[in-house]
C-alpha cells in the first residue's frame, strides 16, 4: 500500500483538527492512510494522492468531508462500559422523589450502547416513562455514521454480552431473517432515547435541555487540554445545579482550571 506523504498526512489532518478539535498524531500515520486509502477506492479514485489532492483544495463532494469525520473518529464502546458510573446512577433513580422528572445525556454516544444502557436502567427503575415519572435521554455525536447506527439501535449478538440477562431479555429484540445474529432494542427503549449529530467543539443547540446527569466518557482523551476545558465548560452549562458530569475513569479534570468538584470517581458536580 502506498503510504502518504508527510505534507498530505500534516494537511489531512490538520482539516480533520479544524471540524473534529481532534489532533492525530505521527503515530497515527499508517491508521490514517489505510483508512484514507479505503475512503478514495470507495470514491473511485485509483490513486490516494489525487484523492487526498481533491479533498484539500475543496474539489470532493461535501459528504465526501463527512466520511472523512466518520472514518477517522474513534468509535469504540460498549454496553454498560465502566459499570460504576451505572452503580451511582442507579443509587440516584432509587432515591428520586416519585413523579419527578430525569434527563440524562450521552454526549459523544458513538453507535448508542452507552445511551440505551442508561435507558435499560431507567427504565428497569423508573417505569416505561410514559406516566408519571416522565424520562429522556438524549445521545449526541460528531460522527453521522454513529448516529445513525445508534438510532437503528441493532447490534451483533455478541456486542450485548455485557447486557445483564434480564435486561438482555426483557430489552433486546433477538434478530430474525435478514437480522439473524442480531439485537434489536426494544421500540419502548428506542421511543425514549433520541439521537443527535453534534459537535462538542461548537456552541450547543438551544433545543438542548438542561441534565440531570451528562455522560462525557472516552472522548476528553483525545484533546489537548485548551479543547478539553472548552468542551468541560460548554457542557456544564447543560448540567443541572445538583446534577453529576461522569467522565471515563482515565480522563481527568484536574489542572484545568475548571468549576467542578469531584463527588466520587470520574464523578463532578458544579463548584
Ligand atoms: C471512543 S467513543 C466513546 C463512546 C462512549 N462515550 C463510551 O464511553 O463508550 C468517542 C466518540 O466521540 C466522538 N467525538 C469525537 N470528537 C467529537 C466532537 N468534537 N464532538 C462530538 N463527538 C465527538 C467520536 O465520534 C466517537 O464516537
Amino acid at each position: 500500500m502506498k503510504t502518504l506523504s508527510n505534507k498530505a498526512f500534516d494537511a489531512v489532518t490538520q482539516l480533520f483538527h479544524n471540524v473534529s478539535g481532534i489532533r492525530l498524531n505521527e503515530s497515527k500515520h499508517a491508521l490514517v492512510t489505510g483508512r484514507l486509502q479505503r475512503l478514495a477506492t470507495e470514491a473511485g479514485e485509483t490513486d490516494l494522492e489525487s484523492y487526498v489532492d481533491k479533498l484539500l483544495r475543496g474539489g470532493a463532494p461535501a459528504q465526501e468531508m463527512t466520511r472523512l469525520v466518520d472514518r477517522l473518529t474513534t468509535n469504540e464502546t460498549y454496553f454498560f462500559r465502566e459499570p460504576q458510573h451505572f452503580n451511582d446512577l442507579a443509587d440516584r433513580l432509587d432515591a428520586l422523589a416519585p413523579g419527578q422528572d430525569f434527563k440524562v445525556w450521552s454526549a459523544a454516544s458513538s453507535s448508542g450502547e452507552e445511551a440505551y444502557s442508561v435507558a435499560m436502567l431507567m427504565s428497569d427503575r423508573l417505569g416505561p416513562g410514559t406516566g408519571p415519572a416522565p424520562w429522556q435521554i438524549v445521545g449526541t455525536d460528531l460522527s453521522t455514521a454513529m448516529v445513525e447506527s445508534a438510532r437503528r439501535g441493532l447490534y451483533p449478538t455478541d456486542r450485548a454480552r455485557l447486557v445483564p440477562p434480564a435486561y438482555l431479555k426483557r430489552f433486546c429484540l433477538k434478530g430474525q431473517g435478514e437480522q439473524t445474529g442480531q439485537v434489536l432494542m426494544s421500540r419502548e427503549l428506542r421511543s425514549r432515547v433520541r439521537f443527535e449529530a453534534g459537535n462538542l467543539m461548537q456552541p450547543l443547540p438551544d433545543d438542548l435541555p438542561m441534565f440531570d446527569v451528562i455522560f462525557l466518557r472516552n472522548v476528553l482523551i483525545y484533546f489537548d487540554n485548551d479543547a478539553k476545558a472548552g468542551i468541560v465548560r460548554r457542557v456544564l452549562g447543560r448540567l443541572k445545579p445538583d446534577g453529576v458530569l461522569y467522565t471515563g475513569h482515565a480522563e481527568s479534570l484536574s489542572n484545568l482550571n475548571l468549576p467542578v468538584r469531584a463527588v466520587g470517581t470520574a464523578v463532578h458536580g458544579h463548584a
